[in-house]
C-alpha cells in the first residue's frame, strides 16, 4: 500500500480490545462480512447500470478542464470570490478551501494563489450585510458563483437576488452577466432559466448526482481551482480510491468495512457517530461528512415502503479543542456512540514548543517537542482513554492532509453512504424531509401555488400564552 494512501484502522472496535459486550467478536466480524459481501456486488452492479453516477466523477476528465478554463477566464481581476448555495451546494466548497488552503488564506496575500473565498450558507441578514459593506465597492472585482441544483432553494435564491440587485444597480446587465456564474442542473429549473435569460456563463450539477454526492464535480471542483487548489490530484484521489472501494473481497474494502461497522453498532443501541479530526483543517470535512450521513441515512422507510425510522446521528468534534467539552460526556455518559478519529502523521507545517522559565520547571516535558507530537499524543491519549471505558473506535489515517488524500477520503465516505444506506435497506439517495422543509418556506413566503399549506401551518404561527413564561 503506498504511503500516500489513508487508511482505515478498525482493531479498536474489536471485542479482543473493548470485550464481547461492546467489542466485535470475530464471530461477528464473518457475520459482517456475509452480509456485507453481496452488497459489494449490488453497489457494482448499480454502479455499472449508472445508478449511482457521482461513482464516476473522477473520470470525468471534460469536466475537469471545462473548470480549469472557466478559472483562467474569470482569474484576472478577480479578487473575491463568492459562493452562495446550501447543504450539497456549500459544504463540500468550504471544507475543501478549509482542508487544502492556509488558515490565514483570505486575509494574507502571500498566503494565497487565488482570490479570497467567502461561501455564504444561510440568510442571516447581519452576516450577509457585514460582507456586503467589505465588498460594495469592490464589485468589479467580485465573481459570485450561485450554486443550486433545483434552483428553487428559498435560501440561495434570496442571496441571489439581493446580489443581482445590487450588481444591476452599480454595474448594469453587462456588470450582472459578467460578475456571475451559475451552477446548476444541466437543462431544468429556476436557475437555469435565469442564467439562460440573462447569458451567464454556466457550470453544471451532474444529472443524477444529489447536492450532498456533488463535491467531485462542478459544484466542488471551480472554487477549488480558483483558490489554487490541485484538481487533478483531488480526481487522481478519488479514483484510487474507487479501485478500493469496488473490491468484493470485504476484508480489503475499507468502505464495506466502515459502514458494516457503523451499521453494526447501530443495530447494538450506539446510534450516534462521532466524527473527530485531529487536524484543525479537516474540521469542515467532519461538517459535509454530517449532511451526507445525516440527509442520506436518516429516512422513515424503507425501499418496500415500511415504516423504519433509521439513521445514525453524526455528530462533529475537533480534536483537541472538544477534548475540553465533549469527552467527560463520551466517556462517563451512554455508551451509544461509536467514534471515527481522524489523524494525520505527517504535517506540512510544524513548531518546536519553546523552553520552560525557571519559574515553571513542571512545564519542560513540552519544551523542544513537536507540536504535531503533541496532537498526535493527544489523539492517542483520547482513544486510551475511550477504550478503557468500552468505546468503540475507528481511525481513519492520513499520511498527509494534500489533495491526492482529500480526494480519497471524499470518495471513501461517499461510498461508505452508499453501503450504510444498502445495509438499511432505505433510499440513499432522496430527501423528501428536506423538501417538505423547503415547501413549507415557500407557504410561509406567500409563494403562489401553496395557499393549502400556508393554511395547515398557519396555527403554528399563533403563540399560546399559556405555554409562555
Ligand atoms: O444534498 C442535497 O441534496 C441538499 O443538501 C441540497 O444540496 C440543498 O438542499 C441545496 O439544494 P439546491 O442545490 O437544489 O439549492
Amino acid at each position: 500500500m503506498s504511503n500516500s494512501q489513508i487508511r482505515l484502522y478498525y482493531k479498536n472496535v474489536m471485542a479482543d480490545v473493548l470485550g464481547d459486550e461492546h467489542g466485535i467478536t470475530d464471530e461477528q466480524l464473518k457475520d459482517l462480512a456475509q452480509k456485507t459481501s453481496p452488497v459489494i456486488k449490488q453497489l457494482n452492479e448499480e454502479r455499472k447500470q449508472g445508478q449511482t453516477p457521482y461513482r464516476d466523477l473522477p473520470y470525468n476528465q471534460q469536466m475537469v478542464e471545462q473548470v480549469k478554463e472557466l478559472a483562467t477566464q474569470v482569474r484576472d481581476g478577480c479578487e473575491y470570490l463568492v459562493v452562495l448555495g446550501i447543504g450539497g451546494s456549500a459544504l463540500g466548497n468550504i471544507a475543501l478551501q478549509t482542508a487544502l488552503n492556509p488558515y490565514m488564506y483570505n486575509l494574507d496575500k502571500a498566503q494565497r494563489q487565488g482570490p479570497r473565498l467567502f461561501v455564504f450558507d444561510n440568510v442571516d441578514p447581519v452576516q450577509l450585510s457585514s460582507f456586503l459593506d467589505l465588498i460594495s465597492d469592490k464589485l468589479d472585482k467580485t465573481i459570485f458563483n450561485v450554486i443550486s441544483k433545483s434552483g428553487r432553494t428559498a435560501e440561495t435564491a434570496s442571496q441571489f437576488l439581493i446580489i443581482r440587485k445590487m450588481l444591476l444597480d452599480r454595474l448594469g446587465a453587462d456588470g450582472l452577466r459578467e460578475h456571475v456564474i451559475a451552477t446548476t442542473d444541466t437543462q431544468h429549473g429556476t436557475l437555469r432559466k435565469i442564467a439562460t435569460d440573462a447569458q451567464f456563463r454556466c457550470l453544471e450539477v451532474p444529472d443524477g448526482v444529489g447536492g450532498r454526492f456533488s463535491v467531485l464535480s462542478h459544484v466542488g471542483l471551480f472554487s477549488a481551482c480558483m483558490c489554487g487548489i490541485d484538481v487533478d490530484s483531488l480526481m487522481a484521489g478519488a479514483s484510487d480510491m474507487d479501485k478500493r472501494v469496488g473490491n468484493e473481497d470485504f476484508y480489503q474494502n475499507p468502505a464495506a468495512i466502515n459502514a458494516a461497522v457503523n451499521h453494526h453498532y447501530y443495530e447494538r443501541g450506539k446510534r450516534i457517530s462521532v466524527m473527530m479530526p485531529y487536524y484543525y483543517g479537516l474540521k469542515d470535512f467532519a461538517d459535509w461528512y454530517r449532511q451526507l450521513w445525516a440527509e442520506s441515512l436518516g429516512k422513515s422507510k424503507d425501499l418496500a415502503g415500511n415504516e423504519v425510522y433509521v439513521g445514525p446521528t453524526p455528530v462533529k468534534a475537533l480534536g483537541t479543542t472538544d477534548q475540553h467539552s465533549q469527552v467527560q460526556l463520551y466517556r462517563e455518559g451512554p455508551n451509544d456512540k461509536l467514534f471515527t478519529f481522524l489523524e494525520v502523521n505527517r504535517f506540512e507545517k510544524d513548531l518546536t514548543i519553546g523552553p520552560a522559565p525557571d519559574c515553571a520547571a513542571e512545564l519542560s516535558f513540552l519544551s523542544g517537542a513537536k507540536l504535531s507530537t503533541l496532537l498526535k499524543n493527544e489523539k492517542k491519549a483520547t482513544e486510551y482513554a475511550l477504550i478503557q471505558s468500552k468505546r468503540p473506535c475507528l481511525t481513519v489515517e492520513f499520511e498527509t492532509v494534500d489533495a491526492y488524500s482529500i480526494g480519497q477520503f471524499i470518495y471513501l465516505f461517499e461510498v461508505t453512504t452508499s453501503f450504510a444506506g444498502a445495509l438499511f435497506g432505505i433510499n440513499t439517495y432522496d430527501q423528501p424531509a428536506v423538501e417538505l422543509g423547503k415547501e413549507a418556506t415557500f407557504a410561509l413566503m406567500g409563494r403562489e401555488g401553496f395557499e393549502e399549506l400556508a393554511r395547515q401551518i398557519e396555527p403554528l404561527s399563533e403563540i399560546d400564552s399559556d405555554f409562555v413564561v
